[in-house]
Formats: structure tokens, sequence, C-alpha cells
């Protein structure tokens, strides 16, 4: 049996799309994304609701890979809607004090001074609560947004980015931790011995600092990382305080995790190791029946043209190209400039269920509604249950819960299943203790320079 406990991140989105495209339409969502009162009412369930952090995906481009044209996504408000993530984590920042503050953010379009003063300017308003997912970016519509002509290739914008980390976790740690003085006697502010430059100069990037932030509460903020490939996988192993997971089946996830802490261990990493959380849809009622019903529900918003069209943004490949009755061929992975390793994940799944090889139809019903977990359907101790089985399995170490309706899914995970995950003892009772998340997390420091200054 573990003795640790499981991790609860509440994974959604600032947008109407959460988990099944059709969310929106779902009567149990609030569609006012465009006002500061949705979020501050998000984070205030989700801290309620007993999860370890928030956290908010990103894509910096409407979806186009499917037919060529926004249109279609426009028609559904597929993922149409992305706002900003920093400003909004401010507004839960204020009205929440415990929960863990995520949001993604690009190594590939955004600068990495800018990162490194955003995510410490977050870390500071919020006592030690900011939490950055690492992406590097997936397809061509981001590029073109930002006015990218060429875009590196997949292993190459992980080599990039492992200098982009090099700068921004030199910059957070360029102000000393007691380089504060503001002493009003002498006139001292900060001491200039403490405060340094860091000169980074890389193949790809530069930054000179200091930054002009103190260094943030947590040291390094907290670095999340979803990488799935093996160089992902190496760069995630590197850098990552917690990695999120796409395993769909137990089996495959006991495997990812066994797979994720050996290229860790090889890549020589001394900080504890990173904590693995699988993303799961949660389906759960009163009964096993209303769980069912309101599954069925569900399904019933989505659509096999929205999970083509959200997988074709994934993939960075026009899956409306290929007739939607036949199988794909052979060679389609060969196709995939986004991600690999996601698209083989739900071929091998799209498989198992329909006992074929996957066509274009067959693959778009597996996935939409799906955002590519697992999916625990029933009463609260089945959900409870089956989350057990994975965790006491060493297939993961908590789970990123994806919203279906929204807040209603991140309510319902609160009501029904954290009770019987306490009874369990699998998640601990609220500790109300102003701390850091790195601390309350137990994810231990993060330093690379001035060692003594954790
Ligand atoms: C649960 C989960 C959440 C993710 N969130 C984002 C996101 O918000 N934005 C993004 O561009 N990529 C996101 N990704 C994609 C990953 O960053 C990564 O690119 C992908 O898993 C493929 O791995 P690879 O980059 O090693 O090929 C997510 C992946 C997973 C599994």
């Amino acid at each position: 049996m573990r003795k640790d406990t499981m991790l609860l991140a509440a994974f959604t989105q600032a947008s109407v799309t959460q988990t099944g495209v059709g969310a929106w339409m779902h009567p149990g969502s609030d569609p006012h994304v465009l006002d500061a009162d949705y979020y501050i009412n998000l984070g205030r369930e989700v801290e309620r609701g007993g999860f370890d952090l928030i956290f908010f995906d990103d894509r910096l481009a409407a979806p186009a890979a499917y037919g060529g044209s926004v249109r279609e996504a426009v028609q559904r408000g597929s993922r149409v809607i992305k706002l900003d993530l920093l400003t909004i984590l401010t507004l839960v920042a204020a009205s929440t004090s415990r929960i863990g503050l995520g949001a993604t953010y690009s190594t590939t379009y955004y600068n990495p001074y800018h990162v490194a003063r955003a995510f410490a300017t977050l870390d500071h308003i919020s006592k030690g609560r900011a939490v950055w997912n690492i992406v590097t970016s997936l397809n061509a519509e981001e590029a073109a947004n930002f006015g990218v002509g060429e875009v590196l290739e997949h292993d190459q914008r992980y080599d990039r980015a492992d200098e982009f980390l090099e700068i921004v976790t030199g910059l957070w740690e360029s102000w000393e931790k007691d380089a504060i003085q503001l002493d009003r006697e002498t006139g001292v502010f900060a001491d200039p011995d403490k405060v340094h430059q860091l000169n980074y100069q890389g193949k790809y990037l530069s930054s000179q600092g200091p930054l002009t932030v103190p260094r943030p509460p947590q040291g390094w903020p907290v670095l999340l990382q979803a990488g799935q490939s093996g160089r992902g996988r190496q760069f995630a192993g590197r850098w990552a305080d917690l990695i999120f997971a796409a395993s769909t089946e137990l089996d495959g996830a006991k495997k990812s995790y066994a797979a994720q802490h050996e290229v860790a261990a090889e890549a020589g990493r001394t900080a504890p190791p990173a904590r693995i959380l699988p993303c799961a849809q949660v389906v759960v009622g009163p009964t096993e029946q209303v769980a069912r019903e309101k599954k069925a529900y569900l399904d019933s918003l989505s659509n096999p043209v929205e999970g083509l069209m959200q997988l074709a943004e994934l993939a960075d490949v026009d899956l409306s190209t290929f007739p939607q009755d036949e199988p794909f061929p052979d060679d389609l992975l060969d196709r995939v400039t986004g991600s690999k390793a996601i698209m083989q994940n739900l071929l091998a799944g799209t498989e198992k269920t329909f006992g074929r090889k996957p066509t274009p139809a067959d693959l778009g019903a597996f996935f939409a509604g799906r955002t590519g977990g697992h999916q625990f359907v029933g009463d609260p101790g089945q959900v409870a249950d089956e989350m057990a089985e994975w965790f006491h399995g060493y297939a993961c170490d908590g789970f990123a819960i994806a919203q279906n309706d929204s807040p209603g899914s991140f309510q319902d995970f609160g009501r029904y299943v954290v009770p019987e995950l306490r009874r369990r003892g699998l998640v601990p009772e609220v500790d109300a203790a102003p701390r850091t998340v790195r601390d309350r997390l137990g994810l231990g420091p993060r330093v690379s320079r001035n060692a003594d200054q954790t």
C-alpha cells in the first residue's frame, strides 16, 4: 500500500469548450466565460471541492487544420475562444487562498524573459501558487498567428525549450533570497551583491538579466509538462515537477508511468521524481444508473466531426481529406507533424473499442467528448475504487480531472468523489496553513544556481 496521497488537478479551459466540445450546450454549463465572475466562481468551486490546483490549457490559434478553415469551429464553438490565462489567474488568485494556479504558456511563441516575469509576478501576488504548463506548441495555425514562417521540427522545438528553461529558471534565481533589505535608515533598498546578471547565450536564445521581479516565493514556480514522445518525456524528466499523461487504459498507464520514471533516472535527475497525473473524465451521480444517463446525455452533445477537428489540431494533419468510412492509410503517423504519440495512443484505443482498423469516423467518435483520458463513470464508491486501483497500481500519482459541463463537473467531483477518496485515505483533509503549492504538494525545492538559496 502506498503511503503518499493523490494529487487532484482541475483541468479546464478559458473557453466555452470543455472535454466535450458541445459542453456549452449543457444546461449545467455557465456560458459567461468572458466575465470575471465566471473565473472567480470557478476558482472558488475548485478550492471548495478539495482539488490541489486549477489548470487552464491553451492553444494560440482557432482550429483550422480540419478542412483548412475556421468556419466549422466557429459555428460549433469548438476551441475558438481562448482568453489570456495570466489575467484570469490573477482573478482566481484574489478569490482563493490554497489552490495552485496553472497556466499554459508556449516556449515556441513567447519570449523567456516575458514568461519568467509573468510567472514570477503571479507567484508573488498569490503567495507562492504559480504553476506553469510548459508546451512547445503543435500546429501551423499558431505559427501563422505569430508570423513565424518556418516552424522548427518536433525534437528541435524541445532543444530550444531546454534553452528557454535555462533562461527562465536562471532569471528566477537572479535575485538572491535575502537581497531586499528595505532599510529606511541607510537608504539601502536591496544589496547589489545579491542581484545577478544571467548573461545566457545559447544556440537559439539569449538573455542578460537580472529579472525585474525579485525571487519568486517558490524559488521556481511549479513546472508542469505533458510531453508524450521520447524527446518530450526526456524534457519532462529534466524539468517537470508535475506531468500530465494521456493514457486511456490502466495497463497503458502503468507502462507509461514506469517509462517516464526510467527516462528521468537515465537523464540523471536529482530532484524528487515528477508526479504523474493522467487526464481523466469523470461522470458521477448518486447511483450508477444516474451516472450512465448523464454520460449518455453528454455523448449526445458531441459528434465525431468535432472529435476529428480537435485531433486535426493536435496532430496538425487535415483529417477531412481521408474517406470517412475507410481505414486510415498505414502511413498516417508519418504525416503527423504535431503529436505522434497522442495519435498513436488514440488509434490503438479506437482499434480496441471498434475491433477493426480505425476509420476517421471511428476515431472521431472515440475521441469526441473524452480529451484523450480514461473515462470513470459510476456512483461515488465505484469511481473512487477505480481511481484507487490506478493509484495503488502505480499507474499515476493522481489525476487531471477534465470538465464536461462547467462548473458542474468540478462540483460533482468535489461533492461525490472527494469524500470517498478521503474515506479511503487517498486524499488528505484540507490543510489551511499558509504554504506555497510546491511545499503543500511535497514537490521539493528546485534550484540550479545559488544552491544555498532554496
Ligand atoms: C493532459 C494534456 C494537456 C495538454 N495541454 C496542452 C495545452 O494546453 N496546449 C498545448 O499546446 N499542448 C498541450 N498538450 C500537448 C503536450 O504539451 C504535448 O505536446 C503532447 O502531449 C505531445 O507530446 P510531445 O510534444 O512529446 O509529442 C497537452 C497534453 C496533455 C496530455
